[in-house]
């Protein structure tokens, strides 16, 4: 494994914010590598530090053997970059979007056409060369920038919520866009995200809290570390059977719009016997592994939907 991405102790404040309090994590050569957080953590902050569009307050990274304080404009040749809001000129046409962009960072003008035909191709947009961007989708548009991002063969590719505010339709299409050039191209992917679906996609996930990588780990091993499965029953009577599960089996139980959760290590051997002796009527019960939201509640005490959710509406009127 060859690391392509490392962070040493990186930190950035506000005025009197803390933004980012000091994050250590490495990434290897071609891997998914996933911020999950809900809004604030810190995740567009700390890739636009790693990306040299913001400069640390202190602390350092380095970017495919350069570092981002010192040597700038080689981790700019380095990477590619996908900002949380659209940056792409509306007025213009793709192809004129895609050669300013090859101008910006030196791309040879013999090689420039081939190349934006090239990324074009990728992302399913060569009919659209032509096309004024103001009369794209939104997900066309995101096509676009992800080309564009590509334009100077990177070796690293950030993506900052790379597909919210479209409809899960085209969210799936980016992702088959992205989960292929990983695979042909090789190149490692460095994203943000707070929805739980797309998080499992990646190879590992940093989850981002108040400015703190508070666990980091392949989305399977985070949801097993959660302990076991997840049961949710709904009884004749949640008070006592809150209390009788509690005592009986010693686990914590919640209780959230009528339903009881609680964790156990086996869950369909426990259920088996459990349905059969519990002396409470039990009216409806349901069995499932842990999600990365378990994931987060487990390790924060809350949910990381309700910000996701807010944080979704409020884009959506924002970027167009
Ligand atoms: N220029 C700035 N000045 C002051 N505070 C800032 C600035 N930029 C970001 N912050 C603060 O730093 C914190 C982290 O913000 P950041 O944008 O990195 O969060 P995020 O995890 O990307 O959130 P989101 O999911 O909403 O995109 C927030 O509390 C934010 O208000
Ligand atoms: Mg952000």
């Amino acid at each position: 494994m060859e690391t392509i991405v490392e962070v040493n102790d990186l930190k950035k404040s506000y005025k009197d914010k803390e933004a980012v309090k000091g994050v250590n994590f490495s990434v290897e050569k071609g891997e998914i590598f996933g911020f999950l957080g809900p809004n604030g953590a810190g995740k567009s902050t700390t890739i636009d530090m790693l990306s040299t569009i913001n400069r640390p307050t202190s602390g350092d990274a380095i970017i495919n053997g350069f570092q981002v304080v010192s040597d700038k404009n080689k981790v700019r040749g380095s990477i590619g970059l996908i900002f949380q809001e659209t940056t792409l000129d509306e007025k213009l046409t793709a192809n004129e979007n895609l050669m300013l962009h090859c101008r910006f960072y030196n791309v040879p003008k013999e090689k420039r056409e081939a190349r934006i035909q090239e990324v074009l191709e990728i992302v399913d947009l060569s009919d659209n060369r032509k096309q004024i961007v103001e009369t794209f989708s939104g997900g066309m548009k995101r096509r676009l920038e992800i080309a564009r991002g590509l334009l100077h063969y990177p070796r690293v590719l950030f993506l900052d919520e790379p597909t919210v505010g479209l409809d899960p339709n085209t969210r799936n299409h980016i992702w088959d866009y992205i989960l292929d050039l990983k695979k042909k191209q090789g190149i490692t992917m460095f994203l943000t995200t707070h929805y739980m679906d797309e998080a499992e996609i990646c190879d590992r996930i940093a989850v981002m809290d108040h400015g703190e990588v508070i666990a980091l780990d392949s989305p399977e091993k985070l949801k097993t570390d959660v302990g076991g499965d997840i049961i949710e029953i709904q009884t004749a009577d949640n008070d006592q059977a809150k209390a009788k599960i509690e005592a009986d089996y010693g686990v914590e139980v919640k209780e959230k719009d009528n339903t009881l959760t609680f964790q156990v290590s086996n869950g369909s051997e426990f259920l088996v016997q459990f349905v059969r002796d519990f002396s409470i009527d039990i009216l409806t019960v349901n069995l499932r592994r842990p999600t990365l939201n378990d994931v987060f509640l487990y390790l924060t005490g809350r949910e990381i939907r309700e910000d996701a959710s807010t944080q979704n509406d409020e884009t959506e009127g924002g970027t167009d």
